[in-house]
């Protein structure tokens, strides 16, 4: 616990006291980000029931949660950007006048910790006192969210020290939104899914999230402070904040090349952050690190390059689907000191999810707390977004540079989202601003990490949709912007990894497989690699690929690089976020038509 008498910021103390006035918590708790700290948070949770230690042999330092059934994924129809004018949140985000939200917050805060502890979580995105790294401070009444950050975050006294008298900090507010008022109150998951509002008030930098305890809604210096909050800072002072991985190749040669990701939610960042070289590969020399698995905040230096960092320190991980064999190290990132949500429970206090094994255990308790058999079961032991969340110093292919406190190098820009048809596996831009365009016209099948209805075919651009703090249109102008006085400008690839045949079947195998088209784009940008111009960007020929220890044919292959012109041609963004666009993106859509007619 830090003492709060040596706090020494004063605006820090001041809002702390405020919120607590306000909130009218049992007590306030200063969290100093401990192990001791932690465990004792765990007992208390599991002494609630709202926690279970898991087989501390199978899984030491491992603990599982159950979500309220209502509350497990972002909500994005309660999320707002709160910018005094309404045309700044732009056509695609919620918006409502900053003045009116507060009130309507200010009511739901007032008594909304009764019978709680609130907690103070002082943190640091990035490496502490690091030149692009922020500082952050969240309030919560949710010993959940404590121990979460506790692993997503770097929690520390150091962060106050940093901070000083006078340093500025991003307040995070958040609350679970349900008093206790009497015993029955005290349930093991509170949240209240009709009073839920994830806000942002991006002028003043202040987030306010009530009614959720889940992932991207209450860990607050994840999506909200590093992509909402932090966009806005970017455009502001000349960087970027971006929903992207970041990983570094090594080549034969021993030359290390960055490149950075940018998938939708649940489309394959961790995975292709954590990805393995196949054995061919890694035997002439290939080798794949990660930095990181799902934000990078880049900046220009004075060497005229793009520099990244990962803003997180653990990985908050979608758990079905991974498994050893599509991602070892994600399996070895949550084998100790690891939080799980929603994932089902062995009879042997071990986690499983569907796609961990090919099969089921006979038996199970579901992510309801239900007995589940694979015999009998209609619906999935595990949620489709239940999740892992574990600190990225377990992560095996741990870059050496990831703490580094002024980024990698970044040489290339992958995008892509699921899709099922007509978009080949992978496409090169021809310049900046082409790769902007296509990021611009991204679009994926929606998944299960947030609501709406799955698979179907939504615009996402540059995998922002959900998480750009500002006028879409005006984001994607800045992203133009900053490919200008570079000395070394990154080239984007389109990837692919979720086309289907005539039987619906993948045409990809996708994950290992993947680091054949990382090699040639890493290739590429080192001058090394051919490619073939098409009307949409430059292809590899299948001889541009390694193929080394794989079998797939020519003509799948043809059939997989070829693309449908109406699909590439379609326009997916609203009409009116299209029309705000710079002319410089318009243009690029004139050529296209152009270069497909
Ligand atoms: P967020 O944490 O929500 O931002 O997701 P993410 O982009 O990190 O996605 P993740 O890597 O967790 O993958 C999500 C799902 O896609 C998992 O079920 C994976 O197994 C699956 N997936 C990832 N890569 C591939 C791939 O190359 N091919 C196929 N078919 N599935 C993949
Ligand atoms: C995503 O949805 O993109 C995530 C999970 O990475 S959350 O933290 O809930 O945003
Ligand atoms: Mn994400």
């Amino acid at each position: 616990m830090i003492d709060p008498k040596t706090v020494k910021n004063k605006a820090l103390a001041a809002w702390v006291e405020k919120i607590a006035a306000l909130a009218k918590p049992e007590k306030v708790y200063w969290c100093d980000g401990s192990q001791e700290e932690a465990d004792a948070l765990f007992n208390q949770m599991i002494e609630k029931g709202s926690c279970i230690r898991l087989n501390q042999e199978k899984r030491p330092g491992c603990y599982y949660f159950r979500s309220d059934p209502r509350d497990v994924a972002r909500v994005e129809s309660r999320t707002f950007i709160c910018s005094k004018n309404k045309a700044d949140a732009g056509p695609t985000n919620n918006w409502m006048d900053p003045v009116e939200m507060k009130e309507k917050l200010n009511k739901l805060f007032d008594g909304c910790m009764k019978g709680r502890t609130m907690y103070v979580i002082p943190f640091s995105m990035g490496p502490i006192g690091g030149p692009i790294s922020q500082i952050g401070v969240e309030i919560t009444d949710s010993p959940y969210v404590v121990v979460n950050m506790r692993i997503m975050a770097r929690v520390s006294p150091k962060v106050l020290d940093i901070l000083g008298a006078e340093g500025r900090f991003i307040p995070c507010l958040h609350s679970v939104g349900k008093p206790i008022n009497s015993p029955e109150d005290d349930v093991a998951w509170p949240c209240d899914p009709d009073n839920t509002y994830i806000t942002h008030f991006p002028e003043t930098r202040e987030i306010i999230s009530i009614g959720s305890g889940y992932g991207g809604n209450a860990l607050l210096g994840k999506k909200c402070l590093s992509l909402r909050i932090a966009s806005v800072m970017g455009r502001d002072e000349g960087w970027m904040a971006e929903h992207m991985l970041i990983l570094g190749v090594t080549d034969p040669s021993g030359k290390k090349t960055y490149v950075t990701g940018a998938f939708p939610s649940a489309c394959g960042k961790t995975n292709f952050a954590m990805l393995i070289a196949p054995k061919a590969m890694q035997e002439k020399g290939w080798h794949i690190t990660c930095v990181g698995d799902d934000i990078a905040w880049i900046k220009p230096a004075a060497d005229g390059k793009l520099y990244a960092i990962n803003p997180e320190n653990g990985f908050f991980g979608v758990a079905p689907g991974t498994s050893e064999k599509t991602n070892p190290n994600a399996m070895a990132s949550c084998s100790k000191n690891s939080i799980f949500t929603n994932v089902a429970l062995t009879d042997d206090g071990d986690v499983w999810w569907e796609g961990m094994t090919e099969e089921a255990p006979k038996h199970l308790i579901d992510w309801h707390g239900k007995d589940w058999s694979p015999d009998t079961a209609t619906t999935p032991a595990a949620h489709p977004n239940s999740r892992f969340t574990a600190p990225i110093a377990n992560c095996p292919c741990l870059d050496e540079n990831a703490e580094k406190l002024d980024g990698v190098p970044i040489s290339a820009i992958v995008i892509g989202g699921r899709r099922p048809k007509g978009i080949p596996l992978v496409f090169e831009s021809f310049n900046w601003t082409h790769g902007v365009y296509l990021g611009a016209m991204m679009g994926s099948e929606r998944t299960a990490a947030a609501e709406g209805k799955q698979g179907e075919l939504r615009s996402d651009p540059m995998a922002m949709l959900p998480f750009a703090g500002y006028n879409m249109a005006e984001y994607l102008g800045h992203l133009v912007k900053m490919g200008k006085n570079l000395e070394q400008t990154p080239r984007f690839y389109h990837v692919n990894w979720f086309r289907k045949d005539a039987d619906g079947h993948f045409m990809w195998p996708g994950f290992g497989a993947n680091a054949r088209v990382l090699a040639w784009i890493v290739r590429r940008q080192n001058g090394e690699a051919k490619a073939k111009e098409t009307a949409i960007g430059s292809v590899p020929n299948y001889e541009d690929l390694d193929w080394d220890g794989m079998e797939f044919s020519k003509e799948t292959f043809k059939e997989l690089m070829s693309f449908d012109p109406e699909t590439v041609a379609a326009q997916p963004l609203k009409e009116e976020l299209y029309e705000m666009l710079p002319r410089s993106l318009k243009v690029q859509r004139e050529a296209l038509l152009e270069r497909l007619s």
